[in-house]
């Protein structure tokens, strides 16, 4: 049996789809980009039949990323298949996923039809995306609740059908790690055809145990995982990809399998994920949260003093991870800060680097240290924001506040909407954040308000890099847009005023014409 692991990273849409995690189309580009810089296998675009925006995400994902196979899901009908196969028509490597339930409470209650006709539905559906894409993968959903005899006559039919790939998905995050072994060793078993497709599965962390029931089934014999960065993805999420690729590397003892993951690029591509979502990974998360190789007990701190691997299993710098050096400050040139960037695993193109000087230097007058954190997190802002053509450009704050006078803010912004050099207004509010998106509401006429407000110091120190991130609301016709905004300064309220604008931005590109957001309650 082969023994790399696909890597099928869905991020894009089932972690895309989960509350609180949409993106725009330049987002999904920026990341699809990382995505293929990680070295994942196969990047799920979307579901390019669910809103226009997926479909133009698709085609603009099919058509920039060129190593990675790029998939498109869609339901089993025509209709879905159609559009995926339109939306991947400029991929080098395209992959049509189609899916149908396969468990009896979906095919009673959800579908309402009978084994049979279900069946049936499953092999049309495989033979019509086969004659788009020879490259195509099916699922029946909800797989772990299904009869295992009906299962293994489905994956036997689709893959007599031409399917190359077949997904068993654990959809509710219902089955254990021993009896996921045990369902996919029964396919191996049971379905005589099963070595012409790839096993994959996909699993849910409803009980925490995603990652634990993926590893399983590859002790079983599947060689596809589905997963997304930082474990994002429908409720509870989906098997993290950091943590299952660090487990297989980790314990090749007992796994004897590898992945084709560049893992010194984990880091990175959670930092961007977190960057554009505007939602941080709690601090305990494996892998890539704050603590994961911090050590606080003095026990801990000796041993791995006297030698790292007392108390660590992974090397930091395995998944991309710096230890803290003091480098560079205001005096450093572009030769030392580039030469740094690139220890760090970043290569600028000429055209980025003018923009992140302009942001290392704003930040270094003001930063007497600048630490490695500190660059990772300018590198996040401004290759995030480079390609975004915004509205508002923050051009100047000034706040004054005190114990026991009103705080004030000046914000002064350039409307690239309008001729006007610079606008500006004045506002008083309940600390210095309030006044300034005061004063940001009085001058824009937006209606959009902050609903969650979230603030991380990078590095320590009073005169830490902060990085806030917003959850901003408006009511349009009805429709509820909503977007995060980040912002970054030494300043907490300027970050904070910054991270507003920013939302407003993107409520901005929403609201253009051919950017709808689509309704959540469309995903699967
Ligand atoms: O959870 C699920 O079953 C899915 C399928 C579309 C693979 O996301
Ligand atoms: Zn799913």
């Amino acid at each position: 049996m082969n023994n790399k692991v696909i890597i099928f990273d869905t991020t894009l849409r089932d972690g895309e789809q989960s509350p609180g995690f949409s993106m725009n189309i330049e987002e999904k580009l920026i990341f699809a980009e990382q995505l293929e810089k990680l070295g994942v296998d196969v990047i799920e675009a979307g579901f390019p039949v669910i809103s226009d925006g997926d479909f133009e995400a698709v085609s603009a994902i099919a058509e920039k990323v060129k190593k990675a196979q790029v998939a498109g899901l869609a339901r089993a009908n025509n209709k879905d298949i159609e559009a995926a196969a339109r939306a991947l028509k400029n991929a080098v490597h395209p992959r049509i996923h189609t899916f149908i339930s396969s468990s009896d409470i979906h095919i009673e209650y959800q579908l309402k039809k009978t084994r049979e006709e279900v069946l049936r539905q499953a092999i049309e559906a495989v033979s019509y995306a086969c004659s788009f894409i020879p490259n195509v993968e099916f699922s029946p959903m909800d797989a772990t609740r299904s009869d295992r005899v009906y299962l293994a006559e489905m994956v036997s039919a689709v893959i007599e059908a031409g399917a190359t790939t077949v997904n068993i998905p654990d959809t509710v995050g219902y089955t254990i790690p021993t009896e996921f072994y045990d369902l996919i060793k029964y396919l191996f078993d049971h379905v005589p055809n099963i070595n012409k497709a790839v096993i994959s599965v996909h699993c849910h962390n409803d009980l925490g145990l995603a990652v634990a029931n993926s590893l399983a089934a590859i002790q079983a014999g599947a060689r596809q995982v589905e997963c997304t960065v930082n474990g994002i993805g429908e409720r509870a999420g989906n098997t993290a990809m950091e943590e299952l690729v660090m487990a297989i590397k980790t314990r090749n003892d007992l796994f004897n399998c590898y992945t084709e993951i560049n893992t010194k690029q984990i880091m990175q591509t959670s930092k961007l994920l977190v960057n554009i979502t505007g939602v941080s990974v709690q601090p305990n998360k494996a892998i890539v949260g704050d603590n994961a190789f911090a050590h606080e007990s003095g026990i801990h701190q000796d041993g791995v003093l006297k030698h790292a691997m007392t108390y660590e299993i992974m090397r930091p710098e395995d998944i991309g991870i710096t230890r803290s050096k003091l480098v560079l400050g205001k005096h450093s040139g572009r030769h030392a800060v580039l030469s740094r960037l690139k220890e760090l695993g970043f290569e600028l193109k000429p055209e980025e680097v003018d923009a992140f000087f302009a942001k290392f230097k704003c930040i270094a007058d003001r930063k007497k240290e600048i630490y490695d954190e500190d660059l990772v997190a300018m590198i996040g802002e401004v290759l995030h924001k480079k390609e975004q053509n915004w509205r508002y450009v923050v051009k100047n704050i000034q706040i004054s506040t005190g114990m026991f006078s009103p705080p004030m803010a000046l914000v002064t912004l350039r409307d690239n909407q309008s001729d006007t050099e610079a606008i500006f207004e004045v506002a008083h509010g309940n600390g210095g954040v309030d006044a300034g998106v005061n004063a940001v509401k009085k001058m824009t006429g937006t209606k959009a308000n902050i609903k969650a407000f979230n603030l991380v110091a990078i590095t320590g120190g009073s005169d830490a890099l902060c990085e806030v991130s917003v959850t901003v609301e408006e009511e349009v016709n009805g429709n509820v847009i909503k977007v995060f905004g980040n912002g970054m300064s030494i300043d907490v309220s300027i970050a904070g005023i910054m991270s507003f604008v920013d939302a407003l931005n993107k409520i901005e590109y929403v609201k253009s014409a051919g950017h709808s957001q689509k309704s959540k309650s469309d995903g699967v």
